[in-house]
């Protein structure tokens, strides 16, 4: 009683969560995904996806009122991620997310996803310091960002890719060998007992005439394509281990290059990375060292926050509501295409 309880609404890709947090503080989750729907297809199929959310709501809802021991009628605020993401699957948790509103005559804030993937940093580690740099890897995304508070302070978009983003890179190349979405796990998994030098794929925009920020992941997968294509033609057989592991050698330095360099060009101290690819347990080993190495404090989520869930948009909530926010209201709408 007192603090404000706040209900956070995740349905963009193919993840329904449900978390509840409290002055910062991750009370209790639910979540479910339709990923293993989606393998035989390679990638998110909308309409399945929005199907999955739609019979996924109320019982993932019921999951974290459970986890964290709180009855619906508790919950003082709600925040749902109004996009950027797959429309018909932003939906669902839009829908779901007014209609708890408006039962409950709470507040209703709509949060951009990658505000709440640099948020969920914030429920293991604290509040951000003054300003940081954020690097987000997910699936839909590959961005570096000087960020403050993620509330009300401006956040300076530094790069992004310029084709495809990291996540959707580990996505294909899993694809095209065989291992299945999605593609980050499945690609690690591989990497264990692999040699990360085995084959010297390209690091793009790496050189000093190219923009510092910017990142290009798919003449990678056309490499990697092109070393299977070779293989196979010649009848040899396709050392997968060793191509899982060199391909995520390569997108691991160029993300942790990047990313340091924009700490140090800015003259700030810390790392923040973020996103269903920093679950990735080499890209978090060479960030660690790296980081270590160069005096920069790095902040990464547990790998259970990384990849998409309600508690970092309840998190983001948090924020809003002790920020003063102004709600959204009943009547937001879905922004597919939303930039931070
Ligand atoms: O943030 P996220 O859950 O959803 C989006 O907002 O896109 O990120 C999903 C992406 C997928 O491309 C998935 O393959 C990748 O994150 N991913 C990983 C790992 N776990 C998930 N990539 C590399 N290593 C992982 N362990
Ligand atoms: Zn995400």
């Amino acid at each position: 009683l007192g603090s404000p309880l706040i209900l956070g609404v995740e349905s963009s890709c193919d993840e329904t969560g449900f978390g509840l947090v409290s002055d910062g503080v991750l009370l209790g989750q639910g979540l479910a995904s339709s990923a293993a729907q989606h393998a035989d297809f390679g990638g998110v199929v909308p309409e399945i996806a929005a199907r999955a959310h739609l019979e996924a709501v109320v019982p993932t809802l019921r999951i974290a009122l459970e986890d964290a021991d709180v009855d619906l009628a508790d919950i003082s605020h709600v925040a749902v991620t109004s996009g950027p993401g797959l429309a018909t699957a932003v939906h669902v948790g839009l829908a779901a997310a007014k209609s708890i509103a408006w039962a409950l005559g709470k507040p209703l804030y709509g949060v951009h996803h990658l505000a709440g993937h640099a948020a969920a940093d914030t429920l293991e580690h604290g509040p951000l310091p003054e300003r940081s740099i954020v690097l987000i890897v997910s699936g839909g995304h590959t961005s570096l960002l000087a960020v403050g508070d993620l509330v009300r302070d401006p956040i300076e978009h530094l790069g992004d890719t310029l084709d495809d983003a990291a996540g959707e890179a580990f996505d294909k190349v899993s694809r095209l060998l065989g291992l299945g979405y999605p593609g980050g796990p499945a690609i690690s998994r591989a990497a264990v007992d692999g040699d990360p030098t085995a084959f010297s794929f390209p690091r793009a925009m790496l050189r000093p005439r190219d923009a510092p920020f910017t990142f290009s992941f798919s003449g990678l997968k056309t490499a990697v394509a092109r070393t299977v294509e070779t293989l196979e033609r010649a009848g040899q057989s396709v050392p997968v281990a060793d191509i899982a592991a060199s391909f995520e050698q390569a997108v691991v330095d160029v993300l942790v290059t990047k990313a340091i360099r924009a700490v140090r060009e800015r003259n700030l101290d810390t790392l923040v990375i973020v996103g269903g690819v920093a679950a990735n347990a080499r890209l978090r080993a060479v960030a660690r060292s790296t980081c270590e190495a160069a005096g920069i404090e790095l902040r990464i989520p547990p790998p259970r926050l990384c990849t998409d869930n309600g508690a970092m948009i309840a998190a983001v909530g948090d924020l809003l509501v002790r920020s003063g926010a102004e709600p959204s209201g009943l009547g937001i709408a879905a922004d597919p295409s939303a930039v931070l």
